[in-house]
């Protein structure tokens, strides 16, 4: 089977950076959110990307019109039946998520690939919800994903051979390189990486330095492209919560254990950038 209909679940900051980089590379694709506006955001976010690129020179008007005619938005979960590979990108919520791979399993055509782009929860899980293991998945992409060049695709105990390769094959076609990982909280990337935030904020909590000098510190004297303040506000708040609570419960490792602090900006709402506020101030 070759990949070409692309479902995306979910219009937040993951499935909408997923879908610009699916049209881009010449799937068709079907958003679907749970309601038709927030789907019809998306489509106007990746308009608006589009014509920046445009302007820029890094993309011709022609590829531009090409993209977004590739993509169509519904709020109706049936439109994904027809679909090679459906790729999950809502809450990071073990229920919210089992739920909808039950549902997908139902609607979807027996050959469709049914994948998470989950950062930690075990896709096992989300497999054994389907009467199809074998073709169930992670296909986890990075932020922003339209510009990150990873993909981690995670493989649960159940998929088959053909499943992996097929998502590589949609991964490399999407300008992106595939690496491969068993399915374990935190894959590759965010196992290494999350122990470093959560101790950043660890800092922050006890008094060392503000969050501006540590941000300063990790950029100016590290190397690294962000200091992680702003990097947990690009990534979310409450989904670096999550994170955090899975690797938690996976390892019971203190590294792993969200600091105080995070969990108390996620009950005000300080959510990072899609709230407007985090550790830093977006309204201003
Ligand atoms: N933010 C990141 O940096 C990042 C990176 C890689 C992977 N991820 C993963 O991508 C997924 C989505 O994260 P995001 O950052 O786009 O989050 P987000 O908060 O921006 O978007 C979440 C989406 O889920 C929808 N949603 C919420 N509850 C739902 C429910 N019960 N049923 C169906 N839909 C529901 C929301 O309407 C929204 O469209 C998560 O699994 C997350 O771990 C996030």
């Amino acid at each position: 089977m070759t990949v070409k209909r692309v479902g995306i679940v979910g219009s937040g900051i993951m499935g909408t950076g997923i879908a610009e980089c699916t049209a881009k590379n010449g799937y068709e694709v079907v958003v679907r959110s749970r309601r038709q506006e927030t789907a019809d955001a998306v489509v106007t976010s990746l308009e608006k990307s589009l014509a920046k690129q445009v302007d820029k020179g890094k993309l011709v008007d022609e590829e531009r019109v090409a993209a977004l005619s590739r993509v169509t938005a519904t709020s109706d979960l049936g439109e994904l039946s027809e679909c090679d590979l459906v790729i999950e990108s809502i809450v990071e919520d073990l229920t919210a998520k089992k739920h909808l791979f039950n549902e997908l399993d139902r609607i979807c055509h027996d050959s469709t690939i049914l994948a998470t782009n989950t950062s930690t929860l075990p896709v096992i899980e989300l497999a054994m919800e389907t009467g199809r293991p074998e073709k169930v998945c992670g296909v986890h992409f990075f932020n922003p994903a339209a510009v990150m060049t990873l993909v981690e695709i995670v493989r649960p105990l159940t998929a088959s051979d053909e499943t992996i390769a097929e998502c590589r094959v949609f991964a490399e076609t999407c300008g992106k390189q595939p690496v491969e990982v068993k399915d374990q909280a935190g894959f590759i990337a965010n196992a290494l990486l999350f122990p470093y935030l959560n101790n950043a904020v660890r800092l922050l909590e006890s008094g060392v330095a503000s969050q501006e000098d540590i941000d300063a510190a990790m950029k100016g004297g590290c190397g690294f492209p962000m200091g992680p303040f702003a990097l947990l506000d690009l990534v979310g708040l409450d989904t670096s919560l999550a994170i955090l609570d899975a690797l938690y419960d996976e390892f019971r490792d203190p590294n792993y254990a969200p600091v105080p602090l995070l969990r108390r900006m996620v009950s005000a709402e300080r959510l990072g950038r899609k709230s407007g506020r985090g550790f830093y101030d977006y309204h201003r």
